[in-house]
């Protein structure tokens, strides 16, 4: 006899990135301003025409016009496990694909990407090992992954246990974190920046002999 596998309780964060999703364009800092302070640190990105990139936890897609032109004849696959998020970014009739998915648990394909970048999205992943792991799996061979705010790692911290509620404990792990989780889910040690300049940590998949 089969036992029924338990279903991970609902994530509250879906809920409440739902209800932020109408005036996530229009509440904070102007999109455009957004896209411009990336633009000024794309040289660090290091995006090249042809690579294949994920963005995780893509939002309404403010960013992702500008991956898909950066990328061009790459392609972009923007997920996000918030709906309606998904379904203001869909609609900006954007040449990427948009996926539902959820990045602790969802199974985002084996050697797909060049890049997995996590833009303003990583503290709120609730099982932060397990979507590393996750994205390393999805990762070819030496792939890369980004994990980018225009934020310093405190002020980030600092702002979300402002807000509270759901979101109150979602944090940027500390350097010694950082390295261990990476290091167990298949990843080169990182490089990390950190400052008045926000915050950029890249790690590749580790080498195979
Ligand atoms: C702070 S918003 C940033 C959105 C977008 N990157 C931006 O800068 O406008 C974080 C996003 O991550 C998504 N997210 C959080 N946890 C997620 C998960 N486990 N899987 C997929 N998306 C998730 C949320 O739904 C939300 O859209």
């Amino acid at each position: 006899m089969h036992s029924k596998q338990p279903q991970p309780a609902a994530d509250a964060r879906i809920g409440f990135f739902d209800r932020l999703a109408e005036e996530w364009d229009t509440s904070e800092q102007d999109p455009a301003e957004t896209v411009r302070e990336v633009e000024r640190c794309a040289e660090r990105l290091d995006l090249h025409p042809g690579d294949c990139v994920l963005e995780v936890g893509c939002g309404t897609g403010q960013l992702t016009e500008w991956l898909v032109d950066r990328v061009r004849p790459g392609r972009v696959t923007a997920l996000d496990f918030s709906p309606e998020m998904l379904r203001k970014a869909a609609a900006k009739g954007i040449d990427a694909a948009f996926l539902p998915a959820d990045v602790c648990r969802d199974d985002l394909g084996r050697a797909e990407f060049d890049v997995a970048l996590c833009f303003h999205s990583f503290p709120h992943f609730r099982d932060q090992p397990a979507a590393l792991r996750n994205l390393a799996r999805c990762l070819k061979p030496r792939g890369r992954l980004i994990v980018m705010h225009l934020h310093g790692r405190d002020e980030v911290n600092e702002f979300h246990r402002g807000m509270g509620g759901e979101i109150g404990g979602d944090l940027l792990p500390d350097d010694a974190r950082w390295r261990d989780w990476l290091k167990a889910a298949g990843f080169d040690p990182p490089e990390i920046s950190d400052g008045k300049d926000g915050f950029l940590l890249q790690a590749r998949i580790m080498a195979v002999d």
